[in-house]
């Protein structure tokens, strides 16, 4: 994330002028996926790609963005009637709409952004985004008042109201509560949360990336969340006890069985042993047991690929390669339908599996995948 390069940028596009400097990154996810809906537990970090923004009240009521990337420029107004047409442009302008529903009084502001999050990844440049400007216009026009987690809650409704994907917290959460070195356990339902120092030696975690964009993505994401919703309403009637699938053991399930169908079925079964394993590898994680970890992994990728259907070809294709070089670990990270697989591997194979994965990739499909190494870094921050 080079903050230089910003700089330049916005004082070319605003007449020489300086702002402050806000960056938030992306994340990775170690094991939990699609949990976080289901008031289940998630295992992120912070990865060291991001954005950085530059930002100026311009004393006036309007909003001129210019994303650097894109070499594109949109202005809006803060009314909900303003919402710009823009795709990029949705996730600054519905920041700035939850943000004064929050009771931040929120003006007009230029600004410029730039990002190293690889788009439709699975490493939520949309989450670094949001946080970013949430973080800004809340050190900027809201005195801090906003705590930290209502601007992750900034963020995922401004998934919900101006994006139309019905998010969880887990990506907006772990671009604002990143720690250098650090992974965090969060309990969904509660909001508690646990930092756990990952540094696995003798291994490391690197990103494989099929290059399979996953941007059109957001209506299958919609509908296994519904999916669990409906196994949900079903299993209330005989347990009103229950919240979420959280709340729902394999038995409760299966003693319901006959009222669920097969599909929500399936996609609730995942998530029930998803939420499990994430406790099986926070304890993995502590007694040192990377095996362990590296095996839930494989399952993780089995459920989410078999069970939840969110995997495709590549990336079945990267997860059975690096089985078959002896990864320790490896699965379909974030959303899926596209994006990266993470791997937990043994540093005397790293080579080997590169090399291999980006043979084997380009040979049966005809393109390269990309490499990225994992540092887990710090959350959302004021640059300058
Ligand atoms: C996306 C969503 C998250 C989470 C993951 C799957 O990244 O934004 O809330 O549901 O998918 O774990």
């Amino acid at each position: 994330m080079d903050i230089d390069y910003v700089r330049s940028r916005f004082a070319k596009h605003f007449d020489g002028a300086t702002g402050s400097v806000y960056a938030s990154p992306g994340r990775i996810n170690l094991i939990g996926e699609h949990t976080d809906y289901n008031g289940g537990f998630v295992f992120p970090g912070a990865v060291d790609k991001g954005i950085v923004a530059e930002i100026r009240p311009n004393g006036t009521d309007r909003v001129w963005c210019y994303s650097i990337d894109l070499k594109d420029w949109v202005d809006f107004g803060l009314n909900e009637e303003d919402a710009p047409r823009t795709s990029w442009a949705k996730y600054i302008f519905g920041v700035c709409c939850e943000m004064i529903k929050r009771g931040v009084d929120v003006k007009g502001f230029d600004t410029c952004f730039a990002g190293d999050v690889p788009l439709g990844a699975g490493m939520s440049s949309s989450a670094a985004l949001e946080s970013t400007y949430a973080f800004a216009l809340n050190d900027l026009f809201g005195e801090g008042k906003i705590d930290k987690f209502e601007l992750a809650k900034v963020g995922q409704a401004t998934e919900h109201n101006y994006v139309g994907v019905n998010c969880g917290i887990m990506d907006q959460f772990a671009s604002l509560f990143g720690k250098k070195g650090s992974l965090i356990r969060l309990d969904c339902r509660s909001l508690e949360y646990k930092y756990y120092p990952f540094d696995p030696k003798g291994y490391r975690l690197v990103l494989i990336d099929s290059v399979v964009k996953h941007e059109l993505a957001s209506s299958a994401y919609n509908k296994r969340r519904q999916s669990c919703e409906n196994a949900v309403a079903v299993i209330q009637k005989k347990h009103p006890q229950v919240e979420f699938l959280r709340d729902v053991t394999m038995d409760m399930l299966k003693e319901s069985k006959a009222d669920i169908s097969e599909e929500d079925y399936m996609r609730s079964e995942y998530v029930i042993e998803e939420i499990q394993r994430v406790l099986d590898v926070c304890d993995a994680l502590e007694a040192g047991d990377y095996e362990t970890v590296g095996q839930k992994m494989y399952e993780t990728h089995q459920g989410m690929s078999k069970l939840y259907e969110v995997s495709c070809e590549e990336l079945d294709f990267l997860n059975d390669l690096a089985f078959d070089c002896g990864v320790t670990g490896s699965r379909v990270m974030g959303g899926g339908f596209g994006g990266c697989t993470i791997n937990l591997v043994k540093d005397e194979l790293y080579e080997t599996f590169i090399a291999n994965a980006k043979e084997k990739y380009k040979a049966k499909f005809g393109r390269s995948p990309k490499v990225y190494d994992v540092i887990i870094s710090d959350g959302a921050r004021k640059l300058a």
